[in-house]
């Protein structure tokens, strides 16, 4: 490997760790909102590196991206640019059903349900937890054209980037830096404080999933591809994105991050509720 291949390989491992990729996946606390039997089926499910910490593995499906290569279609929903998710648009490019963020949560939920599945529970958590993050990200439901957002290229303030990346990385990082002391735990907290408080009410109707069969992820990407679409309101190519479109996003974001932790808990407590069989598996 060419001296400078191996510094670039270095540098994005290094990004993908960077605390403000794994807001997304990192709310920490999210433990206080799993069921007593859930925390117990997850951290017996845990490999031993994440130290019973579920946070731990967020960046880890990403990880996988080149081993398996089948899995990296299956970080996100992207639409033909109409802002609505739908079901029939989530195959790969092979074609093949439900190769997409959607279906992949229905497929690690079925999975951890049932004890005789053929897959790797510890794998399946690890996937199911980073996909519910993945179909909270509005750009992982963009448009299938620019990749949701990743040809799009702008200057979030001085800074070259892309209208993938400012949702991903970007406004948790002007955030944390301009308002949280860098600190990912201190907004954490704030956007925690605000699930108990602020939205109380709210908190109850992102949880509520009626369907028995599957998750409600086609909900959640539905409201991505929504949010995705705004995003996109007055970006061209090598637009200067600055406060006006950060303070438009801040709050978006930090409202997506707690949807996701509230439904993912939500989530597990249905998978784990009664089920010894997968707690001793
Ligand atoms: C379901 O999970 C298995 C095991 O990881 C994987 O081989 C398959 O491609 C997944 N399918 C979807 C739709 O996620
Ligand atoms: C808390 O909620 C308020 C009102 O919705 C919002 O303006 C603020 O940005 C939220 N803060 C965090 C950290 O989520």
């Amino acid at each position: 490997m060419g001296a400078l291949l191996l510094l670039h390989v270095l540098l994005v491992a290094v990004a993908s760790r960077a605390p403000a990729a794994q807001a997304w996946g990192k709310e920490g606390h999210y433990m206080s909102f799993l069921t007593e039997e859930a925390s117990t089926a997850v951290k017996g499910l845990l490999p031993g590196w994440a130290g019973g910490d579920l946070a731990e593995t967020c960046s880890w499906a990403d990880q996988q991206r080149f081993r398996y290569r089948w899995s990296s279609p299956l970080h996100f929903a992207d639409t033909p640019g109409d802002c609505k998710f739908d079901y029939a648009n989530c195959h790969n490019t092979e074609g093949e059903k439900g190769m997409r963020v959607v279906g992949a949560i229905n497929n690690y939920t079925a999975a951890l349900k049932d004890s005789s599945s053929p897959y790797d529970p510890t794998e399946s958590l690890m996937f199911l937890a980073h996909f519910v993050g993945d179909v909270h990200q509005p750009l992982h439901c963009g448009h299938a054209d620019d990749l949701g957002g990743n040809t799009i290229i702008v200057h979030w303030y001085r800074r070259k980037s892309n209208l993938h990346h400012v949702w991903d990385v970007n406004v948790i990082e002007t955030a944390m830096k301009d308002f949280y002391d860098n600190d990912l735990s201190t907004m954490i907290q704030a956007i925690q404080q605000n699930i108990t408080e602020e939205w109380a009410n709210e908190e109850k109707q992102w949880e509520t999933c009626r369907s028995r069969t599957k998750t409600c992820a086609d909900k959640y990407a539905e409201e991505s591809a929504k949010l995705a679409c705004k995003a996109y309101e007055g970006v061209e190519q090598d637009s200067t994105l600055e406060d006006d479109y950060f303070f438009a996003a801040l709050p978006v974001v930090q409202k997506r991050i707690a949807q996701r932790g509230v439904r993912l808990a939500a989530i597990l407590n249905k998978i784990f509720s009664g089920n010894s069989k997968i707690q001793s598996s």
